[in-house]
């Protein structure tokens, strides 16, 4: 058992708090959001993740968890300092690590184990252990929103990069039994860009490939079926859509694009990941005008807006984008996301499918919420104003939507009505 502190109370800090509780370490967790530690105290978890509240409650309760408002408290008597702070993109796309620095600066010549599981640029740990004397640790985390419990208790691999052999041991010892790849501080570092970058261009590539099904009347779920079946190119990330985001995709584009750029390397696979991603919400209002026709002064009912389903997160939402355009284009959009209870910008948020379609011109589908999937349509479209379902998630059964009379858009395909 160990005694560790985590800074940083947000969807990876907490998980990796509770986490760590659970499995019989003694950890305190800071956050500088007053309001934010007061909740946890009393055992309120905001964040929309299964099986978190357990665990906070279970480390409350057992005494292995606690939570302050001071760093300096989770630095105290502790093996272990986990950095679980946001590293923004700055201005130019580059990660910002002004958070990162005034914890190091906090935390001066203690004597514990530096971990930092902030996404950082390669090259980070290596500059400020030289900078501050701390041989930092990188221990990057791979923890998909809606399943951070999951994926932190079995994870599919654990990386811990580490100047000194005995610091990496150190760190893999306080985990559950799991693949390890154990190397340099900076190539850890890279691994979590390079895993999710690639991922990115994976959907990009997806979503050229939706594209290219729809001028060529072809079935992009047929194609992705048939490349994905391949092992060396799996199933998984192949789903198109109305662009990805989310908290971590688009801010690590940003900053590996950025750090490539900075040491002088051309990448353009990454600056063409990042420009089709830019192009998604413009495909989707272009699609639902040639349904529908001009927009100006119309109703358009969105189903969908965090960024992806089993979250409350909108951070850098591609429906939120969409939103954005259908209102640029004139129209009125009322929204209904089963996570999302107002305000948006822009955007009315109403409280059911049936108040975001009544009047519309048409029902767009930008989050693959399940619940869309079993909606009755023979009961939404008499309140339509014209009965048109675009579906850029490809969860509403095409034959049933059709036989109630709607005029289905399927994503990836040139097939309409
Ligand atoms: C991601 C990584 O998966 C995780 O390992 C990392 O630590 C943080 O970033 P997350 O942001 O929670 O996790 O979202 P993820 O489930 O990966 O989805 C990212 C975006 O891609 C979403 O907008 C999602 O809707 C989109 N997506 C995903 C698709 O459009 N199609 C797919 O097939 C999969």
């Amino acid at each position: 058992m160990a005694a560790i502190g985590v800074i940083g109370a947000g969807y990876v800090g907490l998980t990796t708090a509770a986490c760590f509780a659970a499995l019989g370490h003694r950890v305190v967790c800071a956050d500088r959001d007053a309001d934010r530690i007061s909740a946890l105290r009393r055992g309120e978890v905001t964040a929309h993740e299964p099986g978190l509240p357990d665990l906070v409650s279970d480390g409350l309760r057992s005494g292995a968890l606690c939570f302050t408002g001071a760093n300096a408290e989770a630095f105290a008597d502790t093996d272990f300092v986990f950095l679980c702070v946001p590293t923004p993109s700055g201005p130019d796309g580059a990660a910002e690590l002004g958070v990162v620095r005034s914890v190091l600066a906090e935390i001066g010549s203690r004597d514990c184990r530096v971990v930092v599981k902030s996404t950082v640029p390669p090259g980070t740990a290596a500059a400020l252990s030289r900078e501050t004397g701390i041989a930092l640790v990188s221990n990057p985390e791979f923890l998909r929103e809606g399943h951070t419990v999951a994926d932190f208790l079995h994870p599919q691999r654990i990386v811990v990069g580490a100047a000194d052999p005995e610091d990496a041991r150190a760190v893999l010892a306080l985990y559950p039994q799991a693949p390890a790849i154990v190397t340099d501080p900076t190539t850890a570092e890279l691994v979590k860009y390079a895993a999710n970058c690639f991922l990115a261009m994976k959907l990009s590539y997806a979503n050229s490939l939706a594209e290219l099904c729809e001028v060529f009347d072809a079935d992009v779920a047929a194609v992705t079926a048939g490349i994905g079946s391949d092992t060396r190119i799996g199933p998984d990330f192949l789903r198109p859509g109305p662009g990805w985001g989310g908290s971590c995709f688009p801010k690590d584009t940003r900053a590996l694009a950025a750090a490539a750029a900075a040491a002088g390397v051309d990448f353009p696979l990454l600056t063409a990941t990042m420009s089709t991603n830019d192009r998604q919400a413009d495909r989707v209002l272009r699609r639902v005008v040639a349904e529908t026709g001009p927009l100006r002064g119309a109703r358009v009912g969105v189903l969908g807006l965090t960024f992806k389903a089993g979250t409350d997160d909108l951070r850098d939402s591609p429906a939120l984008r969409v939103a954005e355009r259908l209102v640029a284009a004139g129209a009125a959009v009322r929204a209904f996301d089963p996570c999302v209870r107002g305000p948006v910008d822009g955007v009315e948020v109403v409280e059911s499918v049936g108040a975001a379609v009544e009047g519309a011109v048409a029902a767009v589908v930008l989050t693959e919420w399940p619940e869309f999937g079993a909606l009755s349509w023979a009961e939404l479209k008499p309140t339509m104003a014209l009965p048109v379902l675009v579906d850029t998630r490809c969860v509403v059964p095409v034959e049933a939507a059709r036989e109630a009379g709607m005029r289905v858009v399927r994503w990836g395909s040139a097939s309409v009505g």
